[in-house]
């Protein structure tokens, strides 16, 4: 496994690689590593010859500066299960050799990119497209890889491979869960021990939600799920909101969508964590 700064390093190995006629896949992380990343890591190893994972905090995707500078950072611990997992390259950028010079560029998603993480996070997604958009264009990739917890992310990502025509397919992967249910995060490390033990209780109120919904109507289940969940006193629930899967706007009837998502955002203390639900597909 080849670790990597520069961009003109990437592009030599995997020119050479290309030449070989190897196909490429990428999976773009901020670090800090966990089980989620690596089932990424594994689609990539299993559908690519080459596997390129890039670890890079992206300053431009933190509307909040003080969760750019909590954002956990473990480099060494990341390479070690990137190299056993099949990872080819790392491409671990400084922020000069992303951003010589700022990125002005404002990308245009629309309602995706308007409603809950966008609604929420001013600039984020801006932030994300700005970000993928250059390492697309660096890595050149044939498939790269997503995880579905971060739902809107990957519909914000289809959008600018459309947008861009960029010839990459996007693939979501299954949220991975802690066998108590809690959706794996980076963010999960800096959970106190009671807030640990507390959040699980979101994926199990999500989950039981799926059996509350029979009879019941859309804002009953909204209801129910930030109810359930405020009444924890260590949570508090930013948004919850049961969408269209394909255009992210809210239904208020079950009826108005075959696939229908519901998306939450909860924050544990002081950490914000996101989840969601597949109730419709
Ligand atoms: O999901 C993430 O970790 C980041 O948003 C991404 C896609 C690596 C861009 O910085």
């Amino acid at each position: 496994m080849k670790v990597i700064h520069t961009i003109a390093d990437l592009k030599n190995y995997l020119l050479k690689e290309r030449q070989n006629k190897k196909s490429v896949g990428f999976v773009p992380t901020m670090g800090a590593l966990h089980a989620g990343h690596l089932s990424l890591v594994h689609a990539c190893t299993k559908e690519n010859d080459i596997c390129v994972v890039s670890i890079f905090v992206n300053p431009t995707q933190f509307n909040d500066p003080r969760d750019l500078e909590t954002y956990p950072r473990t480099l060494n611990k990341d390479l070690a299960l990137l190299e056993p997992a099949g990872c080819d390259y790392v491409f671990v950028p400084r922020v000069e050799e992303m951003y010589p010079e700022p990125d002005t560029r404002v990308f245009d998603f629309g309602t995706i990119a308007e409603v809950m993480e966008g609604a929420h996070r001013p600039g984020h997604f801006n932030g994300v497209a700005q970000i993928v958009s250059k390492l697309f264009t660096f890595v050149e990739p044939d498939d790269a890889y997503f995880g579905e917890k971060d739902f809107q992310q990957i519909a914000i990502i289809r959008a600018m491979v459309r947008q861009l025509q960029m010839n990459v397919r996007i693939h979501a992967c299954p949220i991975l869960r802690e066998p108590d249910g809690l959706a794996m995060s980076s963010r999960n490390v800096r959970l106190s021990d009671e807030q640990r033990q507390k959040a699980p209780l979101i994926a199990r109120t999500l989950k039981e939600s799926i059996n509350f919904v029979p009879g019941k109507k859309v804002q009953e289940v909204i209801d129910f799920v930030v109810t359930t969940l405020n009444e924890e006193p260590v949570m508090r629930v930013e948004y919850f909101e049961i969408v269209d899967g394909y255009s992210l706007e809210s239904v208020r009837d079950w009826s108005e969508s075959d696939y229908i998502v519901g998306c939450i955002t909860v924050y544990c203390g002081e950490v914000r964590l996101i989840d969601n639900m597949t109730y419709k597909r």
